[in-house]
């Protein structure tokens, strides 16, 4: 057999994941859900779930991946569990869903490109945002992304996508600090900051139930945990990378573009729309956004290189989400990898119209509050409580963390994760009923 390719630098692999993990979770979900739920009170919450939860949880798919050098579902079998092949295949199925719908928020992206250049929305960015979001428009930006998706997939241009992201990375930060510099010069600017920052504790406290399963829901997706993507990044993994060391990058990075982009978009809601109870909804980051742009000098180029620049994020992030369901058929039914991703890709195509219809949010909960959190529940237990210690030490390899450490992290991930995510998913699954029950999808 062929040796198994690795990746050829630290940096290759920080800078692969670093591209799946940063994209529409940071610069679109991550304002909408912190507007959508008291602000600084979701964000403290947010902030423990990525650290406290997240962190060890993208070392518990780092570790079953370098160890099986395997994609999430033969993982399990090649540790010698086949009893637990679902757990990845939950991942796989997550990465299908999240496809179908994160392709239709790629479209609204395409169409801001296109609104850039007409300048379509720099009188009313909310007119604008109504006309592209849903219907015929959004349908068909939707079919453009998922289309280039599937060709970057099916004819192997990874490599290509792969070099952008070291552009787009620092791209992206250099624009978001920009633009946050310039928001803040806004008047009214103190109060969208006060909003995002200063929490109500009690806020936490009366919406809990709410909050809980947005922060850790927001954590497992903008970090692509939950989707068995991480374990096959890591499968690539050399023996003397650090895991820990790795994931520590990752997981600040990308924490640090989602904020910037709360430093963007607060103080320009404060300006225009005003924040409160009544901000958010999935257009948040979109209209805002926009919005400055219709203000700024030579606003229409600097939306221009936005979009475009969110544009690849998202692409190095769906191609990832294409990826796992592609790569899993292609290895357990040998079939030709181009007549899988072309088919995947459409059936999540026309799973996608729903979202491009209006059910964005559906889809968005069922994604967060069900999907990703059963997932990490069922690889969280299998390293915890299945896995046999010799698996569990290959944390430790090619880092200098001792034997200790890796302990604390084992009862760690028995213990707490599993608490979390079952508090997580009581919660979660509560309201993501009311809201089919209710109607609040519909
Ligand atoms: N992390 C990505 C984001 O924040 C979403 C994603 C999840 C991409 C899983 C790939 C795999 O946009």
């Amino acid at each position: 057999m062929a040796q198994r390719e690795t990746w050829t630098s630290r940096a290759g692999f920080i800078f692969a994941a670093v591209g799946s993990a940063v994209g529409l979770g940071n610069i679109w979900s991550f304002p909408f859900q912190t507007a959508s739920n008291g602000g600084a009170a979701f964000l403290v919450v947010y902030l423990l779930a990525v650290f406290l939860i997240g962190f060890p949880t993208m070392l518990i798919e780092f570790t079953i991946g370098r160890r099986s050098k395997q994609n999430a579902v033969s993982a399990f079998a090649e540790l010698g569990y086949g009893d637990w092949t679902f757990a990845g295949a939950i991942g796989v199925f997550a990465s299908f869903i999240t496809l179908a719908f994160y392709s239709v928020v790629g479209g609204w992206v395409i169409s801001y490109i296109v609104g850039s250049v007409t300048g379509a929305y720099l009188g009313d960015a909310g007119a604008y945002f109504g006309s592209v979001s849903s219907g015929l428009v959004a349908v068909g930006a939707h079919a453009v992304f998922i289309a280039v998706t599937i060709g970057i997939v099916a004819f192997g241009v990874a490599d290509g996508i792969e070099r952008a992201t070291k552009f787009m990375i620092p791209a992206i930060l250099v624009l978001l600090v920009g633009l946050a510099a310039w928001a803040s010069t806004l008047p009214g600017a103190g109060a969208g900051y006060s909003y995002y920052l200063s929490p109500d504790f009690s806020v936490i406290a009366s919406n809990f139930a709410d909050i809980v399963p947005a922060a850790m829901g927001q954590a497992f997706f903008t970090l692509s945990l939950g989707f068995g993507v991480m374990i096959a990044y890591a499968s690539y993994l050399g023996r003397d990378d650090s895991l820990p060391g790795d994931s520590a990058i990752i997981v600040v990075l990308n924490t640090i573009v989602a904020l910037l982009a709360g430093f963007a978009v607060f103080p320009i809601l404060a300006a225009t729309s005003g924040v409160g109870d009544a901000s958010g909804g999935a257009g948040t980051a979109f209209i805002a956004l926009a919005g400055a742009f219709g203000q700024l000098p030579a606003g229409q180029i600097i939306g221009l290189v936005f979009f475009v620049v969110l544009l690849f994020a998202a692409l190095s992030s769906s191609i990832s989400l294409l990826e796992a369901p592609t790569s899993y058929v292609v290895d357990s039914q040998g079939m030709e990898r181009r007549t899988v991703a072309i088919g995947i890709g459409a059936v999540a195509f026309v799973l996608g119209i729903a979202p491009a219809y209006g059910y964005v949010g559906l889809f968005n909960d069922l994604v967060f509050n069900v999907l990703l959190p059963v997932a990490v529940l069922f690889i969280a237990l299998f390293v915890g409580w299945v896995a046999n210690r010799e698996a569990v030490d290959e944390l430790g390899r090619g880092s200098s963390i001792g034997e200790g450490a890796t302990t604390i992290w084992l009862w760690w991930v028995r213990i707490v994760v599993p608490i979390a995510v079952i508090v997580t998913l009581y919660l979660g699954v509560t309201s993501f009923y009311t809201g089919l029950t209710t109607g609040a999808y519909f």
